[in-house]
Protein backbone atom coordinates (compact mmCIF):
# COMPACT_ATOMS: atom_id res chain seq x y z
CA UNK A 1 0.00 0.00 0.00
CA UNK A 2 1.82 3.44 -0.86
CA UNK A 3 -1.40 4.85 0.51
CA UNK A 4 -1.48 6.52 3.98
CA UNK A 5 -3.41 8.79 6.95
CA UNK A 6 -0.06 10.15 7.59
CA UNK A 7 3.39 10.30 6.35
CA UNK A 8 6.17 11.12 9.31
CA UNK A 9 9.35 12.75 7.57
CA UNK A 10 12.04 11.77 9.69
CA UNK A 11 12.45 8.83 12.54
CA UNK A 12 13.81 10.78 15.75
CA UNK A 13 12.13 11.78 19.16
CA UNK A 14 9.44 13.87 17.28
CA UNK A 15 8.72 11.48 14.23
CA UNK A 16 8.45 7.93 16.40
CA UNK A 17 6.70 9.44 18.92
CA UNK A 18 4.00 10.99 16.25
CA UNK A 19 4.15 7.51 14.74
CA UNK A 20 2.94 5.84 17.84
CA UNK A 21 0.51 8.47 18.80
CA UNK A 22 -0.57 8.36 15.36
CA UNK A 23 -1.00 4.52 15.21
CA UNK A 24 -2.82 4.75 18.54
CA UNK A 25 -5.12 7.47 17.28
CA UNK A 26 -6.37 4.81 14.19
CA UNK A 27 -4.33 6.50 11.71
CA UNK A 28 -2.09 4.54 8.99
CA UNK A 29 1.42 5.85 9.35
CA UNK A 30 4.32 5.74 7.29
CA UNK A 31 7.58 6.65 8.41
CA UNK A 32 10.42 7.82 6.79
CA UNK A 33 14.13 7.61 7.46
CA UNK A 34 17.23 8.15 5.44
CA UNK A 35 19.49 6.77 8.04
CA UNK A 36 18.35 5.50 11.56
CA UNK A 37 15.19 5.64 13.48
CA UNK A 38 15.71 7.51 16.53
CA UNK A 39 17.43 10.09 14.80
CA UNK A 40 20.74 12.32 16.44
CA UNK A 41 19.21 11.30 20.15
CA UNK A 42 19.31 7.63 20.04
CA UNK A 43 22.39 7.42 17.51
CA UNK A 44 24.47 10.70 18.32
CA UNK A 45 23.07 12.86 20.49
CA UNK A 46 21.60 12.30 24.27
CA UNK A 47 21.86 8.26 24.99
CA UNK A 48 25.34 7.77 23.51
CA UNK A 49 26.87 10.99 25.59
CA UNK A 50 24.87 10.01 28.44
CA UNK A 51 26.20 6.27 28.51
CA UNK A 52 29.95 7.77 28.74
CA UNK A 53 28.94 10.14 30.61
CA UNK A 54 28.07 7.62 33.14
CA UNK A 55 31.16 6.16 33.35
CA UNK A 56 32.61 9.74 33.55
CA UNK A 57 30.51 10.23 36.48
CA UNK A 58 31.78 6.11 37.97
CA UNK A 59 35.19 7.57 37.38
CA UNK A 60 34.50 10.82 39.40
CA UNK A 61 33.07 9.06 42.25
CA UNK A 62 36.49 6.59 42.52
CA UNK A 63 38.86 9.36 41.92
CA UNK A 64 36.82 11.51 44.22
CA UNK A 65 36.40 8.57 46.84
CA UNK A 66 38.50 8.68 50.04
CA UNK A 67 36.42 11.19 51.73
CA UNK A 68 34.04 8.18 51.31
CA UNK A 69 36.10 5.79 52.44
CA UNK A 70 37.01 4.94 48.74
CA UNK A 71 40.13 3.99 47.95
CA UNK A 72 40.68 3.37 44.16
CA UNK A 73 44.09 3.60 42.70
CA UNK A 74 45.00 4.11 39.65
CA UNK A 75 41.53 4.40 38.48
CA UNK A 76 41.17 5.49 34.83
CA UNK A 77 38.48 5.78 31.95
CA UNK A 78 39.08 2.71 29.47
CA UNK A 79 37.98 4.59 26.48
CA UNK A 80 37.64 1.48 24.21
CA UNK A 81 34.94 -0.16 26.57
CA UNK A 82 33.49 2.68 27.09
CA UNK A 83 32.81 2.94 22.96
CA UNK A 84 31.83 -0.65 22.93
CA UNK A 85 29.40 -0.29 26.18
CA UNK A 86 27.76 2.78 24.09
CA UNK A 87 27.41 0.55 20.93
CA UNK A 88 25.95 -1.47 22.88
CA UNK A 89 23.63 0.42 24.28
CA UNK A 90 22.15 2.37 21.51
CA UNK A 91 21.82 -1.19 19.76
CA UNK A 92 19.83 -2.43 22.37
CA UNK A 93 17.38 0.83 22.06
CA UNK A 94 17.34 0.55 18.39
CA UNK A 95 15.70 -2.60 18.62
CA UNK A 96 13.27 -2.02 21.32
CA UNK A 97 12.30 1.01 18.88
CA UNK A 98 12.10 -0.76 15.48
CA UNK A 99 10.04 -3.20 17.56
CA UNK A 100 7.81 -1.04 18.91
CA UNK A 101 7.20 0.51 15.26
CA UNK A 102 6.05 -3.21 14.10
CA UNK A 103 3.89 -3.66 17.14
CA UNK A 104 2.27 -0.03 16.26
CA UNK A 105 2.18 -1.20 12.53
CA UNK A 106 3.77 1.50 11.37
CA UNK A 107 5.45 1.15 8.04
CA UNK A 108 8.91 2.50 8.71
CA UNK A 109 10.87 2.94 4.75
CA UNK A 110 14.78 3.56 5.33
CA UNK A 111 15.13 5.81 2.31
CA UNK A 112 15.60 10.53 1.82
CA UNK A 113 12.09 11.69 1.24
CA UNK A 114 10.96 14.84 -0.48
CA UNK A 115 8.03 16.32 -1.23
CA UNK A 116 6.35 15.97 -4.47
CA UNK A 117 2.98 17.89 -4.56
CA UNK A 118 -0.29 18.08 -3.68
CA UNK A 119 -2.84 15.14 -5.53
CA UNK A 120 -6.64 14.61 -4.97
CA UNK A 121 -5.75 12.21 -2.01
CA UNK A 122 -3.55 14.84 0.14
CA UNK A 123 -0.16 14.91 -0.88
CA UNK A 124 3.00 13.03 -2.86
CA UNK A 125 6.11 11.79 -1.39
CA UNK A 126 8.80 10.47 -3.19
CA UNK A 127 11.61 8.44 -1.96
CA UNK A 128 13.55 5.87 -3.84
CA UNK A 129 11.76 6.66 -7.21
CA UNK A 130 8.97 5.54 -5.44
CA UNK A 131 5.81 7.56 -4.99
CA UNK A 132 3.40 7.60 -1.73
CA UNK A 133 0.65 9.38 -0.53
CA UNK A 134 -0.86 10.90 2.82
CA UNK A 135 -4.04 12.88 3.70
CA UNK A 136 -1.52 14.47 6.26
CA UNK A 137 2.34 15.29 6.65
CA UNK A 138 4.37 15.79 9.44
CA UNK A 139 8.17 17.31 9.22
CA UNK A 140 10.51 16.10 11.46
CA UNK A 141 13.64 16.26 9.56
CA UNK A 142 15.64 17.15 12.66
CA UNK A 143 18.75 19.39 12.61
CA UNK A 144 22.87 19.40 12.27
CA UNK A 145 25.57 20.76 13.80
CA UNK A 146 26.31 24.57 12.80
CA UNK A 147 30.30 24.98 10.60
CA UNK A 148 31.13 28.07 12.71
CA UNK A 149 32.47 31.12 10.24
CA UNK A 150 35.81 30.03 11.44
CA UNK A 151 38.74 30.36 8.73
CA UNK A 152 40.43 27.17 8.51
CA UNK A 153 37.64 25.12 10.07
CA UNK A 154 36.15 23.79 6.54
CA UNK A 155 39.77 22.07 6.18
CA UNK A 156 40.47 21.27 9.91
CA UNK A 157 36.95 19.38 9.52
CA UNK A 158 37.83 17.90 5.59
CA UNK A 159 41.29 16.53 7.54
CA UNK A 160 39.29 15.56 10.90
CA UNK A 161 41.35 17.30 12.79
CA UNK A 162 38.49 19.48 13.73
CA UNK A 163 35.35 17.37 14.95
CA UNK A 164 31.17 17.76 15.66
CA UNK A 165 29.73 16.22 18.46
CA UNK A 166 29.21 13.39 15.43
CA UNK A 167 32.47 12.34 15.17
CA UNK A 168 34.00 13.47 19.01
CA UNK A 169 31.11 10.22 19.68
CA UNK A 170 32.96 7.57 17.28
CA UNK A 171 36.64 8.59 18.42
CA UNK A 172 39.04 5.74 19.13
CA UNK A 173 42.09 7.64 20.50
CA UNK A 174 41.57 10.01 23.03
CA UNK A 175 43.84 13.90 22.06
CA UNK A 176 46.54 14.61 24.79
CA UNK A 177 45.06 18.44 24.36
CA UNK A 178 41.48 19.62 23.54
CA UNK A 179 40.23 22.67 22.52
CA UNK A 180 36.38 22.96 22.32
CA UNK A 181 34.88 26.02 20.63
CA UNK A 182 31.37 26.48 22.30
CA UNK A 183 30.73 26.39 26.14
CA UNK A 184 26.68 25.12 25.19
CA UNK A 185 25.49 22.17 26.02
CA UNK A 186 27.47 20.21 23.90
CA UNK A 187 31.01 21.45 24.64
CA UNK A 188 30.22 21.35 28.39
CA UNK A 189 29.35 17.59 28.22
CA UNK A 190 31.92 16.14 26.18
CA UNK A 191 34.67 18.18 27.88
CA UNK A 192 33.20 16.65 30.90
CA UNK A 193 33.90 13.32 29.05
CA UNK A 194 37.25 13.96 27.47
CA UNK A 195 38.51 15.36 30.81
CA UNK A 196 37.87 12.11 32.81
CA UNK A 197 39.38 9.99 29.86
CA UNK A 198 42.16 11.80 30.03
CA UNK A 199 42.41 14.71 27.77
CA UNK A 200 43.25 18.33 28.74
CA UNK A 201 40.12 20.31 28.12
CA UNK A 202 40.66 24.03 26.93
CA UNK A 203 37.00 25.57 26.71
CA UNK A 204 36.57 28.11 24.78
CA UNK A 205 33.47 30.60 24.94
CA UNK A 206 32.99 33.93 23.75
CA UNK A 207 30.37 35.01 26.28
CA UNK A 208 31.55 35.97 29.22
CA UNK A 209 29.40 33.00 30.91
CA UNK A 210 29.17 29.28 30.22
CA UNK A 211 26.12 27.18 29.50
CA UNK A 212 24.55 30.01 27.62
CA UNK A 213 20.78 30.35 29.08
CA UNK A 214 21.33 28.87 31.99
CA UNK A 215 20.13 30.88 35.43
CA UNK A 216 23.63 32.74 36.39
CA UNK A 217 24.31 31.58 39.60
CA UNK A 218 24.04 28.26 38.61
CA UNK A 219 25.93 28.62 35.40
CA UNK A 220 28.77 29.93 37.67
CA UNK A 221 28.82 27.46 39.93
CA UNK A 222 29.37 24.91 37.05
CA UNK A 223 32.20 26.40 35.87
CA UNK A 224 34.09 26.03 39.39
CA UNK A 225 33.06 22.59 39.84
CA UNK A 226 34.09 21.96 36.09
CA UNK A 227 37.39 24.11 36.58
CA UNK A 228 38.16 22.13 40.05
CA UNK A 229 37.96 18.35 38.06
CA UNK A 230 40.56 20.42 35.62
CA UNK A 231 38.90 21.33 32.64
CA UNK A 232 40.00 25.32 31.92
CA UNK A 233 37.95 27.95 30.18
CA UNK A 234 38.57 31.01 28.59
CA UNK A 235 35.80 33.02 28.51
CA UNK A 236 34.94 36.17 26.43
CA UNK A 237 37.33 34.99 24.18
CA UNK A 238 36.22 34.47 20.93
CA UNK A 239 37.87 31.76 18.37
CA UNK A 240 38.28 33.45 14.83
CA UNK A 241 41.00 30.37 13.32
CA UNK A 242 41.79 27.01 13.14
CA UNK A 243 45.23 26.22 12.50
CA UNK A 244 44.87 22.86 11.24
CA UNK A 245 47.73 20.46 13.28
CA UNK A 246 48.43 23.49 15.80
CA UNK A 247 45.21 25.42 17.38
CA UNK A 248 42.85 27.88 17.22
CA UNK A 249 43.32 31.22 17.37
CA UNK A 250 41.49 33.10 20.10
CA UNK A 251 40.06 36.94 20.06
CA UNK A 252 39.41 39.04 23.10
CA UNK A 253 37.63 42.16 22.08
CA UNK A 254 38.37 42.51 18.53
CA UNK A 255 42.28 41.63 19.17
CA UNK A 256 44.21 38.44 18.94
CA UNK A 257 44.93 37.60 22.27
CA UNK A 258 46.30 33.79 22.15
CA UNK A 259 46.93 31.04 20.57
CA UNK A 260 45.95 28.02 22.14
CA UNK A 261 47.90 24.93 21.11
CA UNK A 262 45.66 21.69 20.44
CA UNK A 263 45.60 17.72 19.26
CA UNK A 264 42.28 17.78 18.53
CA UNK A 265 39.29 20.75 17.85
CA UNK A 266 35.57 20.09 18.62
CA UNK A 267 33.47 22.71 16.97
CA UNK A 268 30.17 22.72 19.65
CA UNK A 269 28.72 25.96 18.91
CA UNK A 270 25.02 25.37 17.71
CA UNK A 271 22.51 23.71 15.70
CA UNK A 272 20.52 24.08 12.95
CA UNK A 273 16.96 23.02 11.21
CA UNK A 274 17.58 20.50 8.65
CA UNK A 275 15.18 21.47 6.10
CA UNK A 276 16.97 21.38 2.56
CA UNK A 277 16.08 19.22 -0.09
CA UNK A 278 12.44 18.38 1.45
CA UNK A 279 10.80 20.49 -1.29
CA UNK A 280 8.90 22.20 0.76
CA UNK A 281 8.06 24.73 -1.63
CA UNK A 282 6.34 22.25 -3.83
CA UNK A 283 3.22 22.82 -1.87
CA UNK A 284 4.42 26.15 -0.50
CA UNK A 285 5.72 25.57 3.28
CA UNK A 286 7.43 28.71 4.11
CA UNK A 287 10.96 28.71 6.06
CA UNK A 288 12.56 31.54 7.63
CA UNK A 289 16.37 30.97 8.01
CA UNK A 290 16.05 27.04 7.52
CA UNK A 291 13.19 26.52 10.27
CA UNK A 292 9.51 25.50 9.04
CA UNK A 293 7.32 27.47 10.25
CA UNK A 294 4.12 26.59 12.19
CA UNK A 295 1.78 28.04 14.48
CA UNK A 296 0.65 27.26 17.90
CA UNK A 297 -1.03 24.06 17.09
CA UNK A 298 2.13 22.87 14.97
CA UNK A 299 0.45 23.25 11.69
CA UNK A 300 2.10 25.41 8.62
CA UNK A 301 0.65 27.85 6.37
CA UNK A 302 -0.61 24.61 4.52
CA UNK A 303 -3.63 22.82 6.15
CA UNK A 304 -3.03 19.40 7.00
CA UNK A 305 1.00 20.04 6.74
CA UNK A 306 2.33 19.62 10.05
CA UNK A 307 6.39 20.05 11.49
CA UNK A 308 7.52 19.48 14.90
CA UNK A 309 11.38 19.12 16.66
CA UNK A 310 14.32 20.92 15.27
CA UNK A 311 13.52 21.84 12.43
CA UNK A 312 10.81 24.65 13.75
CA UNK A 313 14.04 25.82 15.30
CA UNK A 314 11.71 26.87 18.84
CA UNK A 315 13.49 24.41 21.45
CA UNK A 316 16.39 22.35 20.25
CA UNK A 317 15.78 19.13 22.67
CA UNK A 318 14.29 15.82 22.13
CA UNK A 319 11.59 15.95 25.04
CA UNK A 320 10.32 19.30 23.20
CA UNK A 321 10.24 17.38 20.15
CA UNK A 322 7.96 14.65 21.07
CA UNK A 323 5.81 16.81 22.71
CA UNK A 324 5.14 19.21 19.83
CA UNK A 325 4.63 15.85 17.48
CA UNK A 326 2.14 14.35 20.55
CA UNK A 327 0.30 18.13 20.26
CA UNK A 328 0.28 17.82 16.04
CA UNK A 329 -0.90 14.67 16.19
CA UNK A 330 -4.01 15.10 18.60
CA UNK A 331 -4.62 18.22 16.27
CA UNK A 332 -4.22 16.29 13.25
CA UNK A 333 -7.01 14.12 15.07
CA UNK A 334 -9.05 17.15 15.62
CA UNK A 335 -7.80 18.37 18.72
CA UNK A 336 -6.30 22.38 19.37
CA UNK A 337 -3.76 20.90 21.61
CA UNK A 338 -0.40 23.83 21.98
CA UNK A 339 3.00 23.31 23.76
CA UNK A 340 3.62 25.06 26.65
CA UNK A 341 7.03 26.23 26.43
CA UNK A 342 7.59 27.37 30.04
CA UNK A 343 7.16 24.20 31.23
CA UNK A 344 10.14 22.65 29.43
CA UNK A 345 13.05 21.55 31.40
CA UNK A 346 16.49 21.68 29.85
CA UNK A 347 19.43 19.66 31.65
CA UNK A 348 23.18 19.60 31.29
CA UNK A 349 24.32 15.98 32.38
CA UNK A 350 27.74 17.25 33.79
CA UNK A 351 29.35 16.73 36.73
CA UNK A 352 27.61 17.97 38.94
CA UNK A 353 24.00 18.06 36.51
CA UNK A 354 22.52 21.36 36.09
CA UNK A 355 18.47 21.48 35.37
CA UNK A 356 16.59 24.34 34.67
CA UNK A 357 12.90 24.84 33.79
CA UNK A 358 10.49 28.07 32.93
CA UNK A 359 11.50 31.39 34.71
CA UNK A 360 14.28 32.76 35.99
CA UNK A 361 13.90 36.20 38.36
CA UNK A 362 16.07 38.22 36.07
CA UNK A 363 14.00 37.16 32.79
CA UNK A 364 10.73 37.06 34.59
CA UNK A 365 11.67 41.20 35.15
CA UNK A 366 12.98 41.25 31.28
CA UNK A 367 8.91 40.05 30.64
CA UNK A 368 7.67 42.62 33.50
CA UNK A 369 6.69 39.50 35.43
CA UNK A 370 6.35 39.79 39.03
CA UNK A 371 8.52 37.33 40.78
CA UNK A 372 10.67 36.20 43.70
CA UNK A 373 12.60 33.59 44.01
CA UNK A 374 13.74 31.28 46.98
CA UNK A 375 17.62 29.55 47.16
CA UNK A 376 18.41 27.28 49.48
CA UNK A 377 21.59 25.48 49.21
CA UNK A 378 21.46 21.77 48.36
CA UNK A 379 22.96 20.60 52.11
CA UNK A 380 19.60 21.42 53.14
CA UNK A 381 18.50 18.02 51.89
CA UNK A 382 19.59 15.04 54.03
CA UNK A 383 20.63 12.76 51.28
CA UNK A 384 22.65 15.46 49.40
CA UNK A 385 25.22 15.99 52.39
CA UNK A 386 25.30 11.74 52.99
CA UNK A 387 26.29 11.69 49.14
CA UNK A 388 28.14 15.55 48.10
CA UNK A 389 31.06 15.51 50.26
CA UNK A 390 31.68 19.31 49.91
CA UNK A 391 28.82 19.91 47.48
CA UNK A 392 27.94 23.67 46.96
CA UNK A 393 24.96 23.23 44.58
CA UNK A 394 21.79 25.45 45.01
CA UNK A 395 18.22 25.07 44.47
CA UNK A 396 16.20 28.03 43.09
CA UNK A 397 12.55 28.05 43.00
CA UNK A 398 10.46 31.04 41.21
CA UNK A 399 7.26 32.02 41.91
CA UNK A 400 4.94 34.33 40.66
CA UNK A 401 2.45 37.22 41.78
CA UNK A 402 -0.40 34.55 42.21
CA UNK A 403 1.30 32.19 44.62
CA UNK A 404 2.33 29.84 41.57
CA UNK A 405 5.81 27.81 40.66
CA UNK A 406 7.30 30.11 37.58
CA UNK A 407 10.70 28.27 37.04
CA UNK A 408 12.99 26.13 39.01
CA UNK A 409 17.40 26.30 38.38
CA UNK A 410 18.85 23.18 40.15
CA UNK A 411 22.94 22.47 40.15
CA UNK A 412 23.44 19.09 41.96
CA UNK A 413 23.29 15.60 41.96
CA UNK A 414 19.77 14.18 40.56
CA UNK A 415 19.24 17.63 39.25
CA UNK A 416 17.83 15.81 36.04
CA UNK A 417 15.44 13.73 38.20
CA UNK A 418 14.27 16.26 40.46
CA UNK A 419 13.80 19.12 37.64
CA UNK A 420 10.44 16.65 36.52
CA UNK A 421 8.94 17.68 40.28
CA UNK A 422 9.19 21.36 38.92
CA UNK A 423 7.77 20.59 35.87
CA UNK A 424 4.72 19.58 37.54
CA UNK A 425 4.34 21.77 39.64
CA UNK A 426 4.52 24.38 36.47
CA UNK A 427 2.85 22.52 33.96
CA UNK A 428 -0.21 21.80 36.67
CA UNK A 429 -0.25 25.87 38.13
CA UNK A 430 -1.04 24.56 41.52
CA UNK A 431 -0.65 27.13 44.20
CA UNK A 432 2.18 26.80 46.95
CA UNK A 433 -0.20 26.41 49.28
CA UNK A 434 -1.31 23.20 48.07
CA UNK A 435 1.67 21.88 47.05
CA UNK A 436 3.33 21.87 50.45
CA UNK A 437 0.90 19.04 51.12
CA UNK A 438 3.09 16.94 48.44
CA UNK A 439 4.92 14.44 50.43
CA UNK A 440 8.15 13.88 49.36
CA UNK A 441 10.42 10.61 49.97
CA UNK A 442 12.66 10.80 52.62
CA UNK A 443 15.65 11.05 52.42
CA UNK A 444 16.01 12.18 48.97
CA UNK A 445 17.84 14.95 47.21
CA UNK A 446 14.56 16.17 45.63
CA UNK A 447 13.20 16.84 48.98
CA UNK A 448 14.83 20.14 47.83
CA UNK A 449 12.32 21.38 46.37
CA UNK A 450 9.66 21.00 48.84
CA UNK A 451 11.81 22.47 51.35
CA UNK A 452 12.45 25.34 49.03
CA UNK A 453 8.37 26.13 49.04
CA UNK A 454 8.51 26.16 53.10
CA UNK A 455 10.55 29.29 52.36
CA UNK A 456 8.52 30.87 50.51
CA UNK A 457 7.46 34.18 52.52
CA UNK A 458 3.60 34.38 52.47
CA UNK A 459 4.04 38.22 51.46
CA UNK A 460 6.08 37.06 48.73
CA UNK A 461 3.00 35.36 47.31
P1 LIG B 1 24.75 26.02 22.04
O1 LIG B 1 24.03 27.01 21.22
O2 LIG B 1 24.14 25.47 23.28
O3 LIG B 1 26.19 26.63 22.46
C1 LIG B 1 27.15 27.11 21.52
C2 LIG B 1 28.08 28.09 22.20
O4 LIG B 1 29.15 28.38 21.32
C3 LIG B 1 27.43 29.41 22.56
O5 LIG B 1 27.56 29.64 23.93
C4 LIG B 1 28.20 30.45 21.72
O6 LIG B 1 28.37 31.67 22.39
C5 LIG B 1 29.55 29.74 21.50
N1 LIG B 1 30.32 30.14 20.30
C6 LIG B 1 29.86 30.26 19.02
N2 LIG B 1 30.86 30.62 18.19
C7 LIG B 1 31.99 30.73 18.93
C8 LIG B 1 33.36 31.08 18.65
N3 LIG B 1 33.78 31.36 17.41
N4 LIG B 1 34.25 31.10 19.68
C9 LIG B 1 33.84 30.82 20.94
N5 LIG B 1 32.56 30.50 21.26
C10 LIG B 1 31.65 30.44 20.28
O7 LIG B 1 25.13 24.85 21.01
P2 LIG B 1 25.59 23.35 21.24
O8 LIG B 1 26.26 23.19 22.56
O9 LIG B 1 26.35 23.01 20.02
O10 LIG B 1 24.22 22.55 21.30
C11 LIG B 1 23.37 22.51 20.14
C12 LIG B 1 21.95 22.13 20.50
O11 LIG B 1 21.86 20.80 20.96
C13 LIG B 1 21.38 23.02 21.56
O12 LIG B 1 20.15 23.51 21.11
C14 LIG B 1 21.21 22.13 22.75
O13 LIG B 1 20.09 22.49 23.51
C15 LIG B 1 21.07 20.73 22.14
N6 LIG B 1 21.62 19.73 23.06
C16 LIG B 1 21.01 19.50 24.25
C17 LIG B 1 21.55 18.62 25.15
C18 LIG B 1 20.88 18.42 26.46
O14 LIG B 1 19.73 18.78 26.59
N7 LIG B 1 21.53 17.87 27.45
C19 LIG B 1 22.78 17.88 24.87
C20 LIG B 1 23.33 18.22 23.60
C21 LIG B 1 22.77 19.10 22.74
Amino acid sequence: MSKFDLIIIGGGPAGYVAAERASDGGMSVALFDMNKLGGVCLNEGCIPTKTMLYSAKLLDGAVHGAPYGVIAENARLDHQAVMKRKDKVVKILSAGLAFKMKAKNVTVIYGKAAISGKTDFGFAVTSDGQIYEARKLLIASGSQSVTPPIEGIAESLASRYAITSREALAMTAIPERLAVIGGGVIGLELACYFNAAGSKVTVVEMLDKIAGPMEDEISTILLGSLKKRGVDFRLGAKVTRAERYEGVTIERDGEPAEILPADAILAAVGRKPRSDGLELDSIGVRTERGSVVTDKYMQTGVPGVYAAGDVTGKVMLAHAASREAEAAVANMLGGSETVNYGAIPSVIYTTPEAASVGETLKSAAERGLPANETKLSMRFSGRYVAENEGGDGICKVVTDGSGRVIGTHIIGSCASEIIASAVMMIESRMPVSDLKRVVFPHPTVGEILRESLFQIREDDL
